[in-house]
């Protein structure tokens, strides 16, 4: 079958023998054992290792667990064996023995990155190689302590049909490395590609089979890209790290919140969304253009936030709000795009608030006093402002930004210690924030 009916993914059937029972093995009920209740089990404190890279290491919840299988993915050129071979060359440096193996590139293109990468980098010992057998040789041999195999579609093992890439392959592949690293210790990070779709490719049982997830996002024409923990073991999948691609590699955006307010426009259409990923607080610019359209049906563009979402703002805003606003915000016949600056993705309903009034303001051309408005806040169905989590470190955030009024939820500003940040401006319906955000105030300039 080319299609498998269960999950409707295409060529992922692969053929398997018929299993023989090993002999010699003895028939009959196997030995029963006696579980143990979690308190008395002994768990080893385990060291971390750090990756010279405070982005990837809070991602990965504090460092590189030893015995831990990590999954990077992310699309082509993106940075995915820049970051690695520069990981992998602060580990070497800090004493840890490495080896980074490549089924993709020759030695001397790896070379030619490292020598971009510094000194450090040119440390790592390389390995140019598509036989899995080989590579596990290698690896009994030089037993490192970490290892980067980039990319787990490209080895093949021996004695299984099917070309490299294809799910047979990459499930051997990565259950004899997981194998592997569990029995020495070692941490194997598997580089992964990532399908059109944007989901990992290969088998999704990779992600079952390994301990991280952490999938890199952005785009190759932007600067900034962000990493991401879908699944961690041994952390918050909530973490995310920002990184900037410069000619010395992928480097660490320790406060990105600065980048992005300064590069925020007082342009009609741009809105400040204090925003939380995680434990940590962001601020990042929203952007919206409408513009009047002929098309049917108009265009609804939504850059790192979700489509759905922004299809409920604006259902709300068509059927809630802007009554006072003279007469609407009329989208009907306009298209609609909205972007988060600097290709970063936000995915919390908290973001709800900056795409309506930075829509709101785009239809009416209004330019707040004072620049973009700084805003959180969920938005119901009925129109409502509802609660969202950590309203004081946003603001507290916001606060150290220099921005001075920060809509939210009216509820939000009755958390404990919110008040003594005093930026916070509540709004309890849609209606009242448009109003209070966008109302053409003294000093308040209409664009043409
Ligand atoms: P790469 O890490 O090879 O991407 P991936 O392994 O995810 O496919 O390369 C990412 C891109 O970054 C590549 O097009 C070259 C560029 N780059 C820089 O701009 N500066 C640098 O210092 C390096 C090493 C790469
Ligand atoms: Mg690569």
């Amino acid at each position: 079958m080319g299609r498998c009916p269960s999950c409707g993914e295409w060529n992922t059937l692969v053929e398997e023998g018929p299993q023989r029972a090993e002999p010699g093995r003895k028939r009959g009920r196997p030995e029963a054992r006696k579980p143990v209740p979690l308190r008395e089990v002994r768990a080893a404190d385990v060291a971390r290792m750090s990756t010279g890279n405070d982005e990837l290491d809070r991602v990965l919840g504090g460092g590189i667990v030893p015995g831990a299988i990590i999954l990077i993915g992310g699309s082509p050129g993106i940075g995915k064996s820049t970051l690695t071979n520069a990981a992998l060359g602060s580990l070497q440096a800090a004493g840890r023995s490495t080896l980074y193996v490549s089924g993709e590139e020759s030695a001397a293109q790896i070379r030619l990155r490292a020598e971009r990468l510094g000194d450090d980098a040119l440390a790592v010992p390389v390995l140019a190689e598509t036989s899995l057998e080989t590579v596990l040789s290698t690896l009994e041999g030089e037993s490192p302590d970490v290892c980067v195999v980039d990319s787990v579609q490209t080895l093949h093992a021996e004695g299984l049909s099917g070309a490299p890439g294809s799910v047979g392959q990459v499930r051997e592949v990565a259950a004899r490395l997981e194998r592997f690293a569990r029995e020495r210790g070692a941490a194997v990070i598997l580089v992964g590609h990532v399908t059109k779709d944007g989901t990992l490719a290969g088998p999704r049982v990779l992600e079952h089979a390994v301990d991280c997830v952490l999938q890199f996002e952005g785009e190759r024409e932007r600067t900034y890209r962000t990493l991401r923990a879908h699944k961690n073991r041994f952390g918050s999948t909530n973490e995310i790290g920002v990184f900037e691609m410069r000619e010395g590699g992928l480097t660490e955006v320790s406060d990105p919140s600065a980048r992005f307010v300064r590069e925020a426009s007082a342009a009609p259409g741009s809105c400040v969304l204090c925003a939380m990923e995680g434990s940590r607080p962001l601020l990042v610019e929203v952007q919206a253009l409408v513009a009047p359209t002929d098309a049917v049906p108009p265009r609804r563009i939504a850059n790192g936030i979700d489509r759905n979402r922004l299809s409920l703002v604006l259902a709300v805003l068509a059927r809630h709000a802007g009554r006072r606003l003279g007469g609407g915000v009329a989208l009907g016949s306009a298209d609609v795009f909205v972007s988060l600056a600097g290709g970063v993705r936000i995915e919390e309903p908290g973001a709800d608030l900056a795409v309506a009034l930075a829509v709101a303001s785009a239809a009416q051309g209004i330019v707040p006093e004072g620049g973009p408005v700084a805003c959180f806040g969920e938005i119901g169905l009925t129109g409502e402002l509802r609660y969202v989590a950590h309203a004081e470190r946003r603001l507290q955030e916001a606060g150290r930004f220099g921005v001075r009024r920060v809509l939210a939820p009216q509820s939000c500003l009755e958390d404990e210690g919110v008040g003594r940040i005093g930026i916070g401006a509540g709004a309890a319906t849609l209606d009242q924030a448009l109003v209070q955000a966008l109302r053409p105030a003294a000093g308040a300039r209409r664009a043409a």
